[in-house]
């Protein structure tokens, strides 16, 4: 699968799952995200809300289509996922306690405007996931966004705030289906979005962009040894070519496989969605606890051990 580009499902239609994330239960890998799969409303940088696509797969590479895990509401003009509306970064968790998935994602009128999240149970990771909220997360806005599960089960939802000038990080309920009250304003006034977190060796560590809506701009990477403390912006972790532009993309998710991190970065087309590629790229620590991501041509699943 080349990087950067449009890939193809086993069935040899287009990946429909943009903005996603990757999460694996039993020995499967589901891959959720936008499903962008019509043209852009004319003139204009949006597509219709369809719904949230599955993919699974075992090595990553040979996706199956499980069909829309969470659909657009076409018959209720109120709802927020109504067509019109916007719905991106769904991020899917399991809930060891309850045995559910739960998934969260941002959901906004067609201006932005809205900027709030909406919850989503299931009972199979196949979905069909049932939206049970609406809301505005510890009533403030929130545009993008992501879920992270840390070690101990406990799970937080990090979404740009103010207007994309703060980020918090908000502490989910046990159940995941609802923010629990406590949560820190990190990164104040740097204006990041497209969160992406991850945990190595004792140390928290998040990939950003900055602000400049489908058009690629420089990832920096910010780190902390407390998922609620003071964080602190780094650099650009990204190694290769076009790495002050991220390689022509966004950060959209970090997941685990093999034994190491991976970032999976969006190739958005801004007047084509549907055809916005995808990569995903190796995620590397040092000692000093600097982290690198490295443009590699082509994603062929895990490296054989
Ligand atoms: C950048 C965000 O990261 C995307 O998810 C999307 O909301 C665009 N902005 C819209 O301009």
């Amino acid at each position: 699968m080349k990087n950067g580009e449009m890939w193809k499902d086993i069935d040899g239609n287009d990946i429909q799952a943009h903005g996603g994330c990757i999460l694996k239960h039993g020995e499967s890998y589901y891959w959720y995200g936008e499903n962008k799969g019509a043209d852009n409303c004319p003139g204009t940088t949006r597509v219709d809300v369809i719904g949230v696509s599955c993919y699974s797969s075992r090595d990553l590479v040979n996706w199956k289509y499980e069909g829309l895990a969470l659909s657009a509401d076409k018959d209720d003009p109120q709802s927020p996922l109504h067509p019109s509306m916007v719905a991106e970064r769904p991020k899917v968790l399991y809930n060891e306690k309850t045995g559910k998935f739960v998934m969260w994602l941002h959901l906004d009128d067609s201006r932005y405007v809205y900027a709030g999240v909406g919850i989503a149970v299931a009972e199979r990771p196949e979905g069909p996931f049932r939206l049970t909220c609406a809301k505005q997360p510890n009533r403030q806005d929130s545009r993008d966004m992501t879920l992270f599960k840390d070690t101990d089960g406990t799970a937080y939802l990090i979404h740009s705030k103010d207007w994309n000038k703060t980020l918090n990080i908000a502490k989910l309920s046990g159940d995941y289906t609802d923010v629990d009250g406590m949560y820190v304003s990190v990164m104040q006034d740097q204006e990041r979005e497209a969160p992406a977190l991850c945990f190595h060796n004792g140390m928290y560590y998040m990939i950003t962009s900055g602000c400049t809506g489908w058009s690629p701009n420089g990832a920096l990477f910010a780190r902390c040894p407390h998922i609620m403390g003071k964080w602190k912006l780094i650099d650009n972790p990204c190694e290769g070519r076009n790495y002050r532009r991220t390689f022509e993309g966004q950060s959209a998710y970090i997941f685990e496989a093999g034994g190491r991190k991976w970032l999976m970065l969006d190739h958005w087309k801004r007047f084509d969605l549907k055809n916005s590629g995808y990569s995903i790229l190796p995620v590397e620590f040092d000692s000093d606890h600097n982290m690198t991501v490295r443009w590699t041509d082509e994603w062929n699943g895990l490296p054989l051990i």
